[in-house]
């Protein structure tokens, strides 16, 4: 007879959230309560903790995620906030408002949370239990919602438990998430804001803070609705040729795997033993890099399209074809 699986719900204690911080340190994922949902919560300095986050979220693109830290003065290490910036995180942070600034030049965090971009989207949460954590990890967290792609967000542990499951080191229980909807995300990089995703935060109430000087995004016809595509997207300005089985004149090689294409020029294997995960962790990287040696055109060998392949296989497509 079966005896059923162990949950991995943990009630939030002193002792469960050093255990828990323990599991971040060693590039595990830790699902964890804040005010607004449950977030599916990853170590933001470790680039393979937070390429599992979109494996484990089955999320069939790699979007950039939203950073969480203790305080303002940590955000200030990894984001440059402007005086406006400052002024929105004096007066909604700790809270459900999510500030994209500018991302400061050689600051820790891994690449694919920004998904290669130079803006960061960051915020302070308002929740014991998420304070308390970041707090004993040490370390900036990514965290989305803790569902599956495409599922609704979790407010409950037994939410996580049902649709992530045993794919966690850790969930931490901490009771009911009181807002029960995703933060506000304000684009704070200039003298404007762009509410780019609407959430718990009215942009209302962010105009009688600060004045009226909010830009609504997501309303107007020309702009998407959908969270992940209001990001701009990192693109490098070499073209891109997919399924590329040989190496020609003048390009880059980006491979995967092995055995590689023969080539003298500029080479970089996202994953020489073809592992999807190292692969997403280093892609924007490995582009970035690729794209500053000045070849006019990068080789991409092909990646299988399962499981994490398919984020990446998404986001070089796009690339490919501008
Ligand atoms: O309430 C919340 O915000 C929850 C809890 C767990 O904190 N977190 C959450 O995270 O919803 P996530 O990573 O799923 O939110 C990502 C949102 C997307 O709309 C994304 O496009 C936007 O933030 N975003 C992230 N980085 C961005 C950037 N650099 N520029 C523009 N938008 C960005
Ligand atoms: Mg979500």
């Amino acid at each position: 007879m079966n005896t059923p699986e162990p949950t991995a719900i943990t009630p939030a204690t002193a002792a469960s959230i050093e255990a828990a911080a323990e599991h971040l340190r060693a590039g595990r994922l830790v699902a964890f309560p804040t005010e607004t949902v449950y977030g599916l919560g990853a170590d933001a300095t470790n680039g393979r903790a937070v390429a599992a986050i979109f494996a484990v979220k089955c999320r069939p693109r790699l979007n950039p995620l939203i950073v969480h830290v203790a305080d303002v003065e940590e955000a200030e290490r990894f984001a440059s906030l402007t005086p406006l910036a400052r002024r929105l995180a004096e007066v909604f942070w700790p809270g459900p408002l999510t500030i994209v600034a500018r991302r400061r030049p050689n600051s820790r965090l891994a690449d694919l949370v920004t998904a290669g971009l130079d803006t960061v989207a960051v915020r302070v949460p308002d929740h014991l239990v998420a304070r308390a954590l970041l707090l004993a990890s040490g370390n900036p967290l990514a965290a989305p919602s803790a569902n599956r792609s495409g599922h609704v967000s979790p407010t409950r542990a037994e939410h996580v438990a049902a649709d992530l499951g045993h794919r966690v080191a850790m969930i931490l229980d901490g009771g009911s998430a009181v807002h029960g909807l995703e933060s506000t995300v304000v684009d704070a990089t200039g003298s404007e804001l762009y509410v780019l995703r609407p959430g718990f935060l009215t942009a209302e109430s962010i105009e009688t803070a600060v004045g009226p000087r909010v830009r609504r995004v997501f309303a107007t016809s020309s702009r998407p609705l959908s969270p992940g595509q209001l990001a701009r997207h990192y693109a490098p300005k070499a073209g891109l040729r997919l399924d590329a089985r040989e190496v020609r004149p003048g390009e880059a090689l980006l491979a995967f795997s092995a055995p590689e294409p023969p080539t003298s020029g500029p080479r970089v294997n996202l994953s020489p033993r073809g592992d999807l995960v190292e692969a997403a962790a280093n892609l924007f990287a490995a582009l970035r890099s690729l794209d500053q040696t000045g070849a006019e055109r990068i080789a991409v060998m092909p990646i299988p399209d399962t499981g994490l392949g398919e984020a990446i296989n998404d986001r070089l497509k796009r690339a490919a074809a501008r």
